[in-house]
């Protein structure tokens, strides 16, 4: 059921990137009102979905924007997302996902948006040996792109905080994957480097090599572990974060399956899901990376009312096949 609430402007920011478009997508079914930007710096299709070119620094186009299409909530995807790019070309990093969040947080502030959510990582983190972690643990960053992303959500809850005109929610995703039911979506250059789409491309083709990163980390088969969440969950917990009850707080909610997948257990899944092999080799551990990290997700239960129910590691795969059209 579709309620008045439900019928609002949504600004997404990134929308033409990887949980962008399926974000932008699931939110039109449930007859939100979406208005989609994205800088284009890593193009989802030529044609460029109805989402408006803009970047996020562009402070006055956006409360232009803002004020012309009467947002009343907005979900702040845009970034530069690969840790190890980070450690490379740290300025662009925080000159995107700092800066470009500073000047959505000044577009904002003469506006009036009720809801801000932002697209937050589970990088923030940084290596732990805790089974599973929860909002409270200590942040320690392994990377630019993890500090970026904790300079942006301390911005965000200052300006939630100073403002009390808008609420703010931080979700702290975890590896996002999958593809969703509905369609066909050409995969970004992003999301092809990601790993389930990297190992569905190895197991596809007999010729390729799916590199392994790293076979001596402390886990129980010696490659990392990871949270895979599915697509449709996370878009799910984005759309509850629109609809909560407005607490004038700044709920910081880790949004994973809450099980830890290793490499190994990736590549078992899709050579089962193709009823392939994939041929593997072991490659230098990338930097940035921590070894194992899994999600307790009691808090996004409990604050938002939702669980990932999806995201199993089967469903995931069998969707990201689905998706690529295999
Ligand atoms: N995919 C995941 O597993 C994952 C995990 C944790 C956090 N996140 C966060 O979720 C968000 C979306 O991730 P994604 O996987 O869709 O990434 P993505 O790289 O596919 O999409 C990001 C989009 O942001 C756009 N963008 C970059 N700079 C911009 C700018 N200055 N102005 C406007 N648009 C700009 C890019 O063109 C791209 O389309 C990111 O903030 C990311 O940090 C994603």
């Amino acid at each position: 059921m579709v309620d008045a609430e439900s019928r609002a402007s949504v600004l997404v920011t990134g929308a033409a990137g990887y949980v962008g478009t399926h974000l932008s997508r699931y939110l039109q079914a449930r007859r939100w009102r979406v208005i989609g930007i994205d800088s284009f710096l890593r193009p989802l299709s030529p044609a460029k979905r109805g989402v408006i070119a803009m970047d996020v620094a562009d402070t006055a186009a956006l409360e232009t924007l803002l004020r012309s299409e009467a947002v009343s909530h907005v979900i702040h995807l845009a970034a530069l997302t690969f840790p190890a790019e980070s450690l490379l070309d740290p300025g662009s990093y925080y000159a995107t996902n700092v800066a470009g969040t500073l000047s959505l947080l000044r577009a904002i502030r003469n506006v009036s948006v009720s809801t801000l959510v932002f697209a937050s990582s589970c990088a923030i983190y940084g290596a732990t040996t805790d089974d599973y972690v929860n909002e409270s643990n200590a942040a320690s960053p392994c990377s630019p792109y993890g500090r970026s992303k904790l300079m942006a959500e301390q911005m965000i809850i200052d300006s939630a905080v100073a403002s009390k005109s808008f609420d703010a929610v931080i979700l702290r995703l975890f590896n996002v994957a999958g593809g969703d039911s509905g369609s066909f979506v050409p995969g970004t250059r992003c999301a092809a480097t990601r790993l389930i789409p990297s190992a569905i491309r190895a197991a596809r083709d007999s010729s390729s090599v799916f590199g392994i990163h790293g076979v001596d980390w402390p886990t129980p088969d010696g490659t990392c572990v990871r949270d895979y969440v599915h697509i449709e969950d996370v878009c799910a917990a984005f759309e509850r974060s629109l609809v909560i009850p407005r607490s004038g707080g700044c709920p910081i909610l880790n949004i994973g399956s809450g099980v830890g997948t290793s490499i190994r257990n990736v590549i078992q899944a899709v050579e089962r899901a193709t009823e392939s092999q994939i041929a593997t080799a072991v490659r230098e551990a990338s930097p940035g990376d921590p070894p194992a990290i899994v999600a307790s997700v009691d808090a996004a239960r409990r604050v938002l009312q939702w669980s990932p129910g999806r995201s199993a590691l089967a469903e995931i795969v069998q969707s990201a096949l689905a998706e690529s059209g295999a």
